[in-house]
């Protein structure tokens, strides 16, 4: 039988509430593809960093490089009528560590390599306005983390090679990182952040000092006596075609006591007695007596008073309890660089030429680490105010300021070992402890030239201190106060105290018959006479 046809059903609720349902999809969906096509103005969806940019340039043609970013993502946020490219590069081998860039020590005198940290092509990325970067953040390597690393160096390379001169004037690039911690402060100095919100840090760099660094091996690796070649070139040449003579100083501290203030006064006479033409500036705390300082100055330094500043991790009345008074050479903004030598240092070749590696340059001292007894850096303010704040927050192995900054300065650039010549021998059998000839310094460990007689090193006299013993680096630092001016002198006279300590050592050695023999030498110091 046939079926009957049924009755239309009336429209039900549910149905019609599906149509409008339905209806709305259709019109937010042309809606979307709609604005597909045509972007809504720019500064209306653009993320903050491109306007701070944008109105830097004075425009919004700006051509993109994007670093270690997924393109993809960034393309619906960002609209700028220039170019836009993801740059391309391998990530470093996972197997590469930072000690490895970082070794305890190389042979100086045979080319070294350090492990590649792969790079892009960079013809492939040439007139770039602005390279955005997302920095890798986390990890339990912290500061020293060879990724990050990584990426700081891509961006810095792809900013030199952008950096276009036209007409003289070289068009200004911009970096940008998008990551909680920001850039490596090492390469990217905080003078130069323009703005910084979030995530997100927007720099101008400096790139004749961005060059210096490029310039320089990944890590201390590698000597860098070629890169500095280049470098200095670089430097050479931008300071002649900008008239511009770079404001360099070597610069010493003394605080707490004045038992360093003969050392300092032997230093600057050794500094002008090799031929420098840099500046000599001395910071001195309020222990520093104005006798003192009028003997300082007319050794040669320009003096600068200063405050001592505490070491938080060290213990009250500690050896190393002020020395981060150290820090205030940062403050010294009148100069490009300056080079800091601890007072216990002479120098004995002219080291101007060290000037032109970059903040921040030191010899290896152990493991990873470089020593702060001979420092290049770059003063800056909010490096200064940066440091004076991250002192609180930021550990030292040893309390000093040796381990601060080696934390907060992870990635430095190594000088040649000679530059700091520490005296220190670990043989125990060699009573010659000669020092080499061709050292650039000499860093005076163990009781100081001044604190023993003209006659010998009194380290000679203490099982304890033979290790830093050196007749020849002894006369080579007399050889200096000999070349002073006479009225210098008294500034390094040898007290009834010192003379006391050196005698009863010397007895003590002779007591237990010393093998090297140096509690026989007959004394004839004109020190003793004249006090
Ligand atoms: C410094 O200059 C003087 C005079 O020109 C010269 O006699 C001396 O050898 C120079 N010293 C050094 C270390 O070059
Ligand atoms: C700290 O300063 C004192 C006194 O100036 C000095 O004897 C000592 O060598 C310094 N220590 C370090 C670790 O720099």
């Amino acid at each position: 039988m046939a079926s009957k046809p049924s009755k239309p059903k009336p429209l039900t609720l549910p149905f019609i509430l599906f149509l409008i349902a339905l209806l709305l999809f259709t019109i937010h969906y042309l809606k979307q593809l709609h604005s597909e096509f045509h972007a809504p103005t720019k500064s209306a969806t653009n993320p903050k960093w491109f306007e701070v940019v944008a109105r830097e340039t004075g425009h919004e043609n700006i051509n993109i490089g994007l670093v270690n970013m997924d393109e993809t993502t960034i393309t619906d946020e960002i609209h700028t009528s220039g170019k836009m490219v993801k740059v391309r590069f391998n990530p470093v081998d996972k197997g590469i560590e930072w000690s490895d860039l970082f070794p305890e020590w190389i042979d100086e005198n045979s080319a070294s390599n350090c492990p590649e940290l792969p790079m892009p092509e960079f013809e492939d990325y040439g007139e770039l306005d602005v390279v955005v970067a997302r920095v890798p953040c986390t990890g339990d390597s912290g500061e020293r983390n060879v990724l990050r690393l990584q990426v700081n160096l891509v961006v810095a390379n792809l900013l030199v090679r952008s950096g276009r001169v036209k007409n003289g004037i070289s068009r200004p690039v911009f970096a940008v990182f998008i990551g909680s911690c920001g850039p490596m402060w090492e390469i990217f100095r905080c003078d130069d952040l323009l703005w910084h919100g979030g995530d997100s840090w927007v720099y101008k760099p400096e790139l004749r000092r961005i060059k210096q660094k490029v310039f320089m091996p990944v890590g201390s690796c590698q000597l860098a006596p070629a890169f500095a070649q280049s470098g200095e070139e670089l430097w050479r040449r931008h300071s002649e075609t900008c008239n511009y003579i770079p404001r360099e100083a070597y610069v010493t501290v003394l605080h707490s006591s004045e038992a360093y203030v003969c050392g300092a006064i032997a230093l600057a006479q050794s500094i002008i007695q090799s031929n420098t033409t840099k500046d000599l500036v001395l910071l001195a705390d309020d222990h520093i007596s104005p006798e003192s300082i009028q003997g300082l100055r007319s050794a040669g330094w320009k003096i600068k008073r200063i405050q001592r500043i505490r070491s938080p991790h060290s213990k009250k009345d500690a050896y190393n309890e002020w020395n981060y008074s150290k820090l205030r050479i940062w403050q010294l903004r009148e100069y490009d660089k300056v080079m800091f030598i601890d007072s216990d240092l002479i120098v004995t070749r002219n080291i101007d030429d060290f000037f032109i590696y970059p903040q921040l340059s030191a010899v290896g001292n152990d493991k990873h680490i470089f020593n702060s007894g001979l420092m290049l850096v770059e003063p800056s303010m909010c490096t200064f105010k940066t440091l004076m704040k991250k002192r609180f927050v930021v550990g030292s192995y040893n309390g000093g300021d040796q381990g601060f900054l080696n934390e907060v300065f992870p990635w430095w650039h190594r000088l040649p070992a000679k530059l700091n010549q520490l005296k220190f021998f670990g043989s125990v059998h060699d009573y010659t402890h000669e020092i080499p000839h061709d050292m650039y310094t000499i860093h005076y460990l163990g009781l100081k030239p001044w604190m023993c007689y003209k006659d010998y090193d009194c380290n000679w006299d203490k099982s304890e201190t033979q290790i830093f013993a050196s007749d020849s680096a002894n006369e080579r630092w007399w050889r200096v106060y000999d070349a002073m001016p006479k009225k210098l002198r008294h500034f390094c006279s040898l007290t009834p105290a010192m003379d006391a300590r050196i005698q009863k050592y010397r007895s003590r050695a002779k007591n237990a018959g010393f093998p090297d023999g140096h509690w026989t030498i007959k004394v004839k110091d004109p020190r003793r006479n004249s006090t």
